[in-house]
């Protein structure tokens, strides 16, 4: 007599790995010298307490779907993947181009990718990795073979730009990322996502939706923009990052010194040297281009992480780290073998 494991063998689960990357960021530049004569700011204390010089902001008309569409026919050409082989496209975005449809519905129209299913996932900007371990979870469990992950977003579009707080940190852009079963890599070896809604208040928009509905009054009181406090947020980004970084390394049974990559979210040089410090590594371990892009949101990540695979900074077979942060609270950690 068969056993029960014969007559019906699970499959077993299967490594994703990232196959190719892309990115893409509005040509448009504007400068902290620029932002002196929109509001009370000044170059000096930008880059000091940010490390911010510059930041890319999208045209009008330019939406999230546009840009995470650049980025994506980048990646694709870089995996060599043909848009009808993309089986789910998720986009994580916290300014989507409409309510509904998603975002991702309206990248599949742009690319072509007609078999895909669509949806987005809101974490704000913690989002790519959230949508790059849902991508493996589908790979792991045969229920995606190829799946198109983006992050982007168009922060300008909900910035308060007489908020010196808050207007001086956030640029718009998109980065994607293929993923597949890679029989030669153990691809995505850990993920860790967490999330703290007891501290939703610390960064959001709370116009909008259905608490705060779109209305004259509304909009006239900013409330359909981008409020932050951003020293409480300071602090949870350093503590909820760092205890999304152990414990992936506590998992895959790493230390700090076997990482030969950092790849961390692009909010604040200070919040990235905090780490440094605690982890007990260098910062030319990190890899940082907050100083050209600001604050991207879920973009942010996805386009480190493109930037560094194609400067020739991830080698074969190395671990690389990804840790993120975002309104929410939201929080995650990826260790990859690259
Ligand atoms: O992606 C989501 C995650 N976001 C983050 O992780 C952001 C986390 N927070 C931060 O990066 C920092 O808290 C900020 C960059 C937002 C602010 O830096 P800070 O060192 O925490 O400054 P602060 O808020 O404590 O403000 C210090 C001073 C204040 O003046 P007073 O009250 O000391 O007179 C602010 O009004 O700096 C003032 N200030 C500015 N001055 C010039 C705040 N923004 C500006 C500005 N230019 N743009």
């Amino acid at each position: 007599m068969k056993t029960h494991s014969t007559v019906n063998p699970l499959p077993p689960n299967r490594s994703a790995s990232i196959i190719g990357t892309g990115s893409h960021v509005p040509e448009r530049v504007l400068t902290n010298a620029e932002l002196e004569s929109m509001v009370e700011t000044n170059h000096q204390w930008i880059v000091e307490r940010t490390g911010i010089v510059e930041r890319r902001i999208a045209a009008d008309g330019e939406c999230t779907s546009h840009m995470a569409a650049e980025a994506a026919r980048q990646a694709m050409k870089n995996a060599g993947v043909a848009p009808a082989e993309i089986d789910l496209i998720l986009v994580a975005t916290i300014t989507p181009d409409t309510v509904f449809p998603s975002t991702a519905c309206h990248v599949q129209r742009h690319i072509g990718a007609v078999n895909a299913a669509c949806m987005d996932v809101n974490a704000a900007c913690s989002g790519f990795l959230y949508c790059v371990e849902i991508a493996r979870q589908f790979i792991a469990n045969r229920a995606a073979e190829t799946v198109l992950v983006i992050g982007a977003d168009k922060l300008s579009s909900i910035v308060n730009w007489q908020d010196r707080n808050t207007c001086v940190l956030f640029g718009d852009g998109a980065g994607a990322a293929i993923l597949r079963h890679n029989p030669e890599s153990r691809g995505i070896i850990a993920t860790y996502m967490g999330s703290d809604g007891n501290h939703a208040d610390i960064l959001h928009m709370p116009g909008g939706g259905c608490a705060i509905p779109i209305t004259r009054e509304n909009v006239d009181a900013k409330l359909n923009t981008l409020q932050m406090n951003g020293r409480e947020t300071f602090k949870q980004a350093v503590t909820s990052m760092m205890r999304a970084a152990n414990i992936v390394l506590e998992r895959t049974g790493l230390s700090p010194d076997d990482i030969h990559c950092v790849i961390p979210h692009q909010a604040n040089i200070r919040i990235i040297e905090a780490m440094a410090e605690r982890m007990g590594i260098g910062m030319d371990r990190f890899h940082i281009n907050l100083e050209k892009y600001g604050n991207t949101s879920a973009a942010a990540v996805a386009i480190a992480l493109d930037e560094a695979a194609r400067s020739g900074r991830l080698h074969r077979g190395a671990p690389v780290l990804l840790v993120v942060f975002g309104g929410g609270l939201t929080y995650a950690s990826s260790i990859i073998e690259w």
